[in-house]
């Protein structure tokens, strides 16, 4: 029997690890110079905690399964829902809370181009203030993280905001909001007529569904945001309060990147705890899935308490950076610290060796010792994924040297092992 790699799931070999652990160390980089913190929550979890708030679909998508006690468990298929539970648990922490986690979840879906059953998430999310600023930066953070991954210019952020959706919504006589949100996120997914007979049949006229369409149908600035709302509900300066909201946030998000932010109301996200803005991010060729994805979910927090802490934070999954990184040539091996590949040709013990090898450790660079034993061509030939080739032999042994081949110059020397620690200690500093 031949066993196979399970469906949607990916491995990854070295050279590809090497480049993604710089691009995730970038991305927590950004998190930490923003002052967000890192935390981390367990794989499993009771599959009650997506049942409530997180929405019918996410819940179908798990990987969950009764365990052995007889408890109904899942992979975590989002962080959401275990980060508030680690707030939620502290009282003592004083806020506003700035936390950033970065784990693996599951979620069983078609796989397709950027999306997989498995994938690291970076997730990022702000606690206990309620306001424009804090929407802001925390768009604010999504946009600098792909503005540092070098993709500037290459996506866009639309945004809309679930409250005011709500309004504009009930204000047009639709009762079932839940429903009207789960349509509206299937949007770009279905024909126009499958779309509108859907909405009859949550009670909206051929009127109403032809108002909503004209809202849906393009992205618009805060201007364009202003004159639609205007022309749909009944009364405006009921709602003008968050319209303003809107346009002040947005006005702030120009503070922190120069990319394009639209307000697009055909964003209102597949996860229902949200209840304030929503965004998601896209390559600007619209060629992919979402970049990312989060907005305002003020009252998560009543899973576990009977305060509604305000919360607003986001996600990025790495496999569409993974891909638009690839696009953008930026995919590329960086050598960020300095490698000696040590050829042992040395037939006495290797007590030299080993000390060269831990004084470079030592100044955190690479020393790769070749144990092969074989001539010195196909040692040297292993070292040329390395900056110098340390080549030992019974002669440096006796006389105390090391020869240091260069090797992308191939320029070779043989120096006394005290020069050769100056030469190290001066390329550290
Ligand atoms: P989400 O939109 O479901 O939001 O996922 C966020 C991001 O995770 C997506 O934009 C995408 O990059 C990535 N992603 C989702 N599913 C897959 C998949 N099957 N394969 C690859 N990548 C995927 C959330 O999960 C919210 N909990 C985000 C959030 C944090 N909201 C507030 N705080």
């Amino acid at each position: 029997m031949k066993i196979e790699k399970i469906k949607g799931f990916r491995d990854h070999y070295p050279e590809d690890m090497e480049i993604r652990e710089y691009f995730f160390k970038k991305i927590t980089d950004t998190a930490e110079n923003f002052g967000y913190k890192r935390i981390d929550f367990p794989s499993l979890e009771p599959l009650d905690l997506y049942r409530l708030k997180s929405g019918t679909e996410l819940v179908n998508q798990t990987f969950s399964f009764v365990d052995k006690g007889g408890r109904e468990v899942t992979m975590i298929p989002e962080a959401t829902p275990s980060t508030v539970r680690l707030l939620t648990a502290r009282k003592d922490l004083p806020r506003p809370i700035r936390w950033y986690s970065f784990p693996k979840v599951w979620r069983y879906e078609e796989p397709q181009e950027g999306r997989f059953r498995e994938h690291y998430q970076f997730n990022a999310d702000m606690f206990g203030i309620d306001s424009e600023e804090i929407d802001a930066e925390i768009v604010g953070l999504a946009s600098s993280i792909l503005d540092y991954l070098g993709l500037s210019g290459v996506y866009e952020i639309n945004i809309n905001d679930r409250f005011l959706m709500e309004y504009i919504l009930n204000d047009l006589g639709i009762e079932n909001i839940p429903e009207a949100f789960s349509i509206i996120d299937k949007y770009k997914k279905l024909d126009r007529a499958s779309f509108s007979s859907m909405l009859n049949g949550i009670g909206a006229g051929e009127d109403v569904v032809k108002k909503i369409l004209s809202l849906l149908s393009e992205k618009t600035d805060t201007g364009g945001l202003e004159k639609k709302v205007k022309k749909i509900v009944k009364n405006y300066d009921e709602i003008k309060p968050r319209v303003d909201r809107i346009k002040k946030t947005f006005e702030l998000i120009g503070l922190y990147t120069e990319s394009t932010i639209n307000f697009d109301f055909s964003i209102v996200r597949g996860l229902s705890y949200y209840t304030g803005i929503v965004f998601e991010a896209f390559d600007v060729k619209g060629e992919l899935r979402a970049i990312l994805g989060g907005g305002r979910y003020n009252g998560l927090s009543k899973l576990f308490t009977d305060e509604e802490i305000p919360a607003v934070g986001f996600a990025i999954g790495d496999a569409v950076i993974e891909l638009l990184l690839k696009r953008q040539d930026l995919w590329v091996k960086r050598n960020v610290k300095e490698s000696y590949y040590i050829c042992n040709l040395s037939s006495s013990d290797d007590e030299y060796i080993l000390k060269i090898a831990s004084r470079i450790r030592s100044l955190n660079k690479i020393a790769l010792v070749d144990m092969t034993h074989r001539k010195i061509s196909s040692q040297i030939k292993s070292a040329s994924g390395c900056n110098y080739a340390i080549i030992i032999g019974d002669r440096e042994v006796e006389e105390n040297t090391v020869t240091v081949k260069n090797m992308e110059t191939s320029e070779q020397s043989t120096v006394g092992y005290d020069d050769f620690l100056l030469h190290l200690r001066n390329r550290t500093s």
